[in-house]
């Protein structure tokens, strides 16, 4: 190939690539930025053969959830906000922020509009340092578990760095495999980075169980004609009915007997049954009975004579 054609293709290779370059484009965008609250920043975009389009500048959440907020168009402002402004100096468009709070972390988003097809783009991320806040919507406020059932107590914080969470293990997540109705009660997390330590937040975790019953004094003795009083302590959540039998028929207050009921703390309610001057064939077996969603337990009671009345210690 002579050299004079050789020369004329690089030439055509040169006007082609010339022609291309033609086309708007963005040439230079600011790098990351990571600030401090209360400083200020200036995004710049520079835009080369722009012609009759026009530049904006977009932001998006940094999962790139939502919709792209719009910033500015053209020279002008779209959000009235007196911290931002926007300097348009040759093919540079500035975005400048001052006095940036950790709402103004985000993607911010160059881009020049050439049609609905083109739209030539470049982004630039700004973080900004500020200690953990725990989220109250994502977070667990209070769980409700079936006992032997896992949960997860969750709590999540926004926060730059990145926050660490502390329960009384690490992790967002309390995770409890198998729920013991001594899980039950409130948990504290706290998120923390190296700029800040959030408030510790309260969850409350609520263990559903069947009735669990236990009798202080299973036998008691009493002579004839004198008081008795039983008593039957139930934990339980949901908070269980309880009921008295005897002989399989359960017993209401009355004359003879008086039941009461006492909730003390702790998803415990003590049940007493007081038996007036016992008679002869009052002695014998009583049943607790507690039932709740969770299932159902019953215990028994024997009474039997005493020579000798036996004194209450109320
Ligand atoms: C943007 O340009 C201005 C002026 O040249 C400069 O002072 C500033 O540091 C630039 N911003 C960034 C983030 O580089």
């Amino acid at each position: 190939m002579p050299e004079s054609c050789l020369k004329f293709i690089i030439f055509l290779l040169f006007a082609v690539h010339l022609g291309a370059s033609q086309k708007a484009r963005i040439t230079d965008i600011s790098l990351k930025q990571i600030k401090e609250i209360g400083e200020s920043t200036h995004l710049n975009c520079t835009a080369k053969d722009v012609g009759m389009s026009k530049v904006s500048w977009n932001k998006k959440k940094l999962d790139l959830t939502g919709d792209p907020i719009p910033i500015s168009f053209d020279d002008q402002l779209t959000i009235n906000d007196p911290r931002f402004k926007i300097v348009h100096d040759q093919d540079t468009y500035s975005l400048q922020i001052s006095n940036i709070g950790s709402t103004d972390m985000g993607i911010y988003e160059c881009q020049i509009f050439v049609s609905f097809d083109e739209r030539p783009t470049s982004s630039v991320e700004l973080l900004v340092r500020h200690p953990p806040v725990i989220s109250e919507k994502l977070s667990t406020r209070v769980a409700q578990v079936a006992e032997h059932q896992p949960v997860n107590l969750e709590c999540y914080a926004d926060g730059y760095p990145r926050p660490s969470i502390t329960w009384t293990r690490d992790g967002n997540v309390l995770k409890i495999t198998s729920t013991r109705k001594e899980d039950r009660g409130t948990y504290y997390c706290l998120a923390e980075n190296d700029v800040g330590k959030s408030n510790p937040k309260t969850v409350t975790l609520e263990v559903e169980f069947a009735p669990v019953i236990s009798i202080p004094r299973p036998k008691v003795a009493q002579a004839l004609d004198y008081d008795i009083e039983l008593k039957c302590r139930v934990e339980a959540y949901p908070p269980a009915s309880i009921v008295w039998l005897r002989h399989g028929n359960q017993l209401q207050s009355s004359e003879e007997y008086k039941i009461s009921n006492l909730a003390t703390v702790d998803q415990v309610t003590t049940s007493s049954l007081m038996i007036r001057g016992l008679e002869r064939d009052q002695y014998g077996d009583y049943y607790c009975q507690a039932r709740n969603s969770k299932g159902q337990s019953e215990s028994r009671i024997h009474v039997f004579e005493s020579v000798l009345p036996v004194l209450e210690l109320v």
